[in-house]
C-alpha cells in the first residue's frame, strides 16, 4: 500500500444522466403533452397560412395549414383520409384542399366535400373526415387548440396587448429569443421556460461574461424575491442604480408557455410591452412567438440583441464561443437537460416554484379537472400581468 491519495470526483464511472421525463416530454398521450393540449397555442403568423400548403410542427405532430379561398385557415393532419398522400403537396381551392393522389376536396374542418373518381363523387365521401384542429385569429398570429374538444377553452386576450397608447400598435413576429438566435431553437422548451425565471444570468451571461448585450444597468446585482400566482411564477429584481435611483423590474412566465419579460433593453419605464409564446416543436425543438405594442412596424425586429455587436447569424464559431447568449447557455445544456446532474442553489429557487407549478397542474389533469390559466366564459376580462420596468427615487 502506497501513501498515495485516491482521487475523488473523476468522470469515472459516473451515473448515466436521465430528465424529467413528465415535465418535458410533449407527444400526445404523455402528461406534460395532455397539459399543453388543453391550452391554445400560436403556430403561426397570420400570413403563414395561405394559398400554399405549409408543414407545422406542434407537440410532436406534423401537420398542414393552409387558408382556402374564402379566408379560412385550416389545420389538417398530413396523410389523405383515402390512401395516406400528403396533402403538403395538395392544391388549396376556394372550399378546401385537394390531395394531389386523387383529388379528394378536404374543408378547414376536414370534411370532404369531393371525390372526383368516385359515382355521384362520393356518396359516402361524409365518413372520410381527415382529422383536423379548431384554430382561431388573434393579434396577428394563428392559434390551435390540439386538446379534447370537450375542454376547449376561451382563446385568451391580455390587457397588455388590449391597452393601446397613442401613436401604439401591435406587432408579431416569429423570431425572437432574448440574447440572440435561430428561429428554430434545438433543445427542450422547458430550457426556454426556466431561464424567464433564472433573474441572475442576467447579470452573468447578458452582461459580463459576453460583455453587454442589453444596457448597462442589468450588470448590478439584483435582489431578487419570487412568487407563485395563480397562472405564473413571477420575479421581483430589484437594482439600487449609481444615480441611487431603484430599478424594480417584475417578470413573470405564465402558465403554459407565457414569457411576459419586459424589455432588456429599458427603452422605457412601464408596462410589460410584449408577451412571447413558447412554442414546444417536439421534444427536441422550440419557438417563439411574439406580439408586442410599437411605434413602427419592424420595431420587434430591430429589438433583437447584437452579440459582440453581430446579430446572432453572423458570428463565426469562435465568435460564437466568446459572446455565448441564451441560445449557447440553453442547447448546451442538451437536447434535454440532465436534471439528474443538476445542484440546483439558492438561485434557482424560481425554477424549483415553476416546476412544483407545472407539477401541480399535471396532477390536476391527471385527476380529471382543468389546469389554471384556462377559462371557458367568453366574457373573461383579459388576463392581466404585473410584469414591468419601473423606476423609483
Ligand atoms: S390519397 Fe388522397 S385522394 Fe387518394
Ligand atoms: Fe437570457
Amino acid at each position: 500500500m502506497t501513501d498515495r491519495t485516491l482521487d475523488t470526483g473523476t468522470a469515472y464511472g459516473r451515473p448515466r444522466p436521465t430528465h424529467r421525463a413528465e415535465l418535458t416530454e410533449v407527444g400526445a398521450g404523455t402528461p406534460m403533452g395532455e397539459l399543453l393540449r388543453r391550452y391554445w397555442h400560436p403556430i403561426g403568423l397570420a400570413a403563414d397560412a395561405n394559398a400554399t400548403p405549409r408543414k407545422v410542427r406542434v407537440l410532436g405532430e406534423d401537420l398542414i395549414l393552409f387558408r382556402d379561398g374564402a379566408g379560412q385557415p385550416g389545420l389538417l393532419y398530413p396523410h389523405c383520409a383515402h390512401r395516406g398522400a400528403s396533402l403538403y403537396y395538395g392544391k388549396v381551392e376556394a372550399r378546401g384542399i385537394r390531395c394531389c393522389y386523387h383529388g379528394w376536396l378536404f374543408a378547414a374542418q376536414g370534411h370532404c366535400l369531393e371525390q372526383p373518381c368516385e359515382p355521384e363523387g362520393g356518396r359516402a365521401r361524409e365518413s372520410a373526415r381527415q382529422p383536423w384542429y379548431p384554430l382561431e385569429e388573434r393579434y396577428g398570429l394563428i392559434w390551435a387548440y390540439l386538446g379534447p374538444p370537450d375542454r376547449k377553452p376561451v382563446l385568451p386576450r391580455y390587457e397588455c396587448l388590449e391597452q393601446l397608447a397613442d401613436g401604439e400598435m401591435l406587432e408579431a413576429d416569429d423570431h425572437s429569443i432574448g440574447g440572440g438566435g435561430p428561429q428554430i431553437i434545438d433543445c427542450n422548451w422547458l430550457q426556454h421556460y426556466e431561464n424567464l425565471v433564472d433573474p441572475f444570468h442576467v447579470v452573468i451571461l447578458h452582461s459580463s461574461f459576453s460583455g453587454t448585450q442589453f444596457v448597462e444597468q442589468m450588470a448590478v446585482m439584483p435582489q431578487v424575491t419570487w412568487d407563485v400566482q395563480a397562472h405564473s411564477v413571477r420575479t421581483l429584481s430589484v437594482r439600487k442604480l449609481p444615480d441611487g435611483k431603484t430599478f424594480r423590474r417584475i417578470s413573470e412566465a405564465g402558465l403554459p408557455t407565457l414569457r411576459v419579460i419586459p424589455n432588456p433593453r429599458v427603452g422605457s419605464y412601464g408596462m410589460v410591452e410584449s408577451l412571447g409564446w413558447i412554442l414546444p416543436i417536439d421534444d427536441h425543438h422550440f419557438r417563439i412567438y411574439v406580439v408586442g405594442r410599437v411605434k413602427e412596424k419592424g420595431d420587434l425586429h430591430r429589438m433583437r440583441s447584437r452579440l459582440g455587436g453581430k446579430l446572432w447569424e453572423e458570428l463565426t464559431e469562435e465568435e460564437h464561443q466568446r459572446y455565448p447568449g441564451d441560445y449557447e447557455a440553453m442547447t448546451s445544456q442538451g437536447p434535454i437537460a440532465h436534471h439528474s446532474e443538476e445542484h440546483l442553489a439558492t438561485s434557482d429557487r424560481g425554477i424549483v416554484m415553476l416546476r412544483r407549478l407545472l407539477q401541480r397542474q399535471l396532477e390536476v389533469v391527471a385527476q380529471g379537472g382543468d389546469p389554471a390559466g384556462v377559462f371557458f366564459d367568453p366574457d373573461t376580462p383579459p388576463v392581466k400581468f404585473t410584469a414591468g420596468n419601473f423606476l423609483e427615487g
